[in-house]
């Protein structure tokens, strides 16, 4: 396989804030690195920017707003060094995108310079909840990490947050389709006459009323791919969130995500980030390093079998 089938672009999510998205987003740049690629972080929380902090970036130079209010014209200037050879990082704005209420085009474009950067990786750090903007970046990223732990409450915003970006993903598939629209906003309305309450009944509704329609709603579906990582593990019954997510997901959404690895609970994650410093640095040889250490060489494996950007921009409706 050539260099060029690998992902470049990753997305990390998860619904709950807290869960350890910027604490994975950051231990597997540093572990990529150490491993001798080029890693670009982006802080896409933005309403609660602070990948910089975790890096060790007291004030922040430049940030994406520089960029989105057009103060600098090329995205790779904003890009600021880190302590870390080999990481480069765009710190987050406060909702700057939220207030601009920029087009779904825009969005894209946007992305699509994101990908354009100079790296072996890219790897975007979301904010919690399901906005528009958040789930846009997620689905617009080819690679999608989701961030849990095994509490209930996790484990509920994690199955919403893939439920949400597949619906918002057949959303704008299906843009144009006044039809397949038409069924998917009916999913889950307890007062709609055809008492849909998962994809699985979509699909089925779709194949009888709109059989011609029905390849490219399993297309959409085939396409989506997202890989889970739980975090805070404490014991191993703890992974049986995982088994939790993939049956819900395969119910309910019939779509089948990946597992790309677990982080060990560690009290030492908490002790460098008072300490400004990047766990897997501060701690070389604690848990959650020895973990994200292995995460990050199936990560390699994992960014090599998985489909690229053009195919993600394709599923999003704007190949
Ligand atoms: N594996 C872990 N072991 C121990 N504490 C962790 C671990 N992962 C995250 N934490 C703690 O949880 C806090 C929140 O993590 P963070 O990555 O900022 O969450 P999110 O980005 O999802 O809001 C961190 O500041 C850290 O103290
Ligand atoms: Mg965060």
């Amino acid at each position: 396989m050539t260099a060029k089938s690998r992902i470049k672009l990753w997305s990390i999510g998860g619904g709950k804030g807290g869960v350890g998205k910027s604490i994975v987003t950051l231990g597997l740049g540093i572990c990529l690195a150490e491993l001798g690629k080029k890693v670009i972080l982006i802080d896409g929380d933005l309403g609660g920017a602070n990948l910089h902090t975790l890096m060790g970036v007291r004030f922040p130079p430049t940030t994406l707003e520089d960029f989105l209010l057009r103060r600098v014209s090329r995205l790779e200037d904003i890009i600021v060094e880190t302590q870390v050879e080999g990481i480069g990082l765009i710190c987050g704005a406060d909702d700057i995108l939220g207030s601009a209420n920029p087009t779904y085009a825009q969005k894209m474009r946007l992305m699509q310079q994101i990908e354009n950067l100079d790296a072996d990786f890219i790897l975007l750090d979301l904010g919690a909840g399901t906005s528009f903007n958040t789930l846009d970046m997620f689905n617009a990223s080819p690679g999608k990490i989701v961030v849990f732990t095994n509490q209930v409450t996790s484990l509920q915003n994690a199955y919403g947050f893939i439920k949400s970006s597949l619906y918002r993903r057949l959303c704008r598939v299906f843009a144009k389709d006044e039809d397949l629209l038409w069924l998917i906003y009916q999913v889950g309305d307890k007062g709609a006459e055809s008492g849909m309450q998962s994809i699985r009944d979509l699909e089925n509704r779709v194949a009888q009323a709109l059989p011609e329609k029905w390849p490219r709603l399993q297309q959409a579906l085939d396409d989506y791919q997202a890989f889970l990582l739980i975090n805070m593990v404490k014991k191993s019954q703890d992974l049986k969130a995982i088994d939790i997510i993939q049956t819900v997901c395969g119910d309910f959404l019939n779509v089948q995500p990946q597992v790309l690895g677990a982080l060990a609970f560690d009290p030492g994650v908490e002790t460098a980030v008072n300490q400004m410093t990047p766990f897997p640095i501060y701690m070389k040889k604690g848990r959650a390093s020895a973990a994200i250490r292995e995460i990050a060489r199936s990560f390699l494996i994992t960014c090599r079998i998985s489909r690229g950007f053009a195919a993600s921009l394709a599923a999003a409706g704007l190949g």
